[in-house]
This record gives structure tokens, sequence and C-alpha cells, in this order.
């Protein structure tokens, strides 16, 4: 699990994208989620169209699922489908949260004799297979 920190007078009201997470600022309120698209894992990025970053709606580059960061639910498709706000903490204008680890599907095969891998995540973080 990684532990993330950032100052708060460092963002932007509106999106900010940091690292391999979105984070939504509105004054004092703070949600942030892994810029991972809950359909099939594509990073998301601001609508194209858009002037201001005050909107609250990200886009997914891959097929175009739209999340309003305000509430953390999809607004494209429509379905009330949420993505997992990440649990927060504010200390002394620092904003802290906690990365989650993924599961992910590997689509490698390995022999029964193959040496440790190191295979990355979508948040960075690095796993060690080993069979
Ligand atoms: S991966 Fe995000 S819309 Fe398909």
């Amino acid at each position: 699990m990684e532990i993330f920190r950032c100052n708060c007078d460092d963002l932007k009201e509106g999106l900010n994208f940091i690292n391999d997470y979105v984070i939504w600022k509105d004054g004092e309120v703070m949600n942030v989620v892994n810029n991972v698209c809950k359909h099939k894992g594509g990073r998301f990025g601001k609508p194209k169209g858009k002037a201001t970053d005050i909107e609250d709606v990200v886009t997914c580059s891959r097929h175009g699922w739209q999340l309003s960061m305000k509430e953390c639910i999809y607004t494209n498709p429509k379905g009330n489908l949420r993505q997992e706000r990440l649990r927060t903490r504010i200390e002394n204008g620092v904003l802290i949260f906690y990365g989650k680890l993924s599961i992910i599907e590997l689509s490698i095969t390995y022999s029964m004799y193959s040496p440790p891998q190191q295979v990355r995540q979508p948040n960075g973080m690095l796993l060690l297979l080993t069979l």
C-alpha cells in the first residue's frame, strides 16, 4: 500500500491529476480516486472541449466513460456505478491518502522454472511474482 502526501496549497480548485491519482478539490472537500477506469483500466483525463478545470467530470481515454469526481459516480454510462474514494485525512495542511493495492489479471505464461518476474501495477506499485 502506498502512502501519498501533498500540500493542500499546491492543489488547485477542481481537478488535479497527480501520479496515478485524480484529486477533486472543492474548498475543504478532497475526493481522491485511483486514475484507473472501472471498465477496463483506462486512465482519466479532462473531457475535450472543456475550457475550465472547475468542471468535475473526467473522461476515460479508452472508451469514453465519464466520472463525476464530485460524487465519484459514473455519469456515462448511467446506473450509479461508483468509483471507490480513497481514504484521506488532512494534517497541518497536508493531504494524506492511502493508495490501494489492486488485483490485476495476468496474461503472461510462465514455465515451471521461470525466475521471479516484476510486474508494475497501474498505480505504480511493483509486484514480484514467483512461481
Ligand atoms: S476502459 Fe475506461 S471506458 Fe473503457
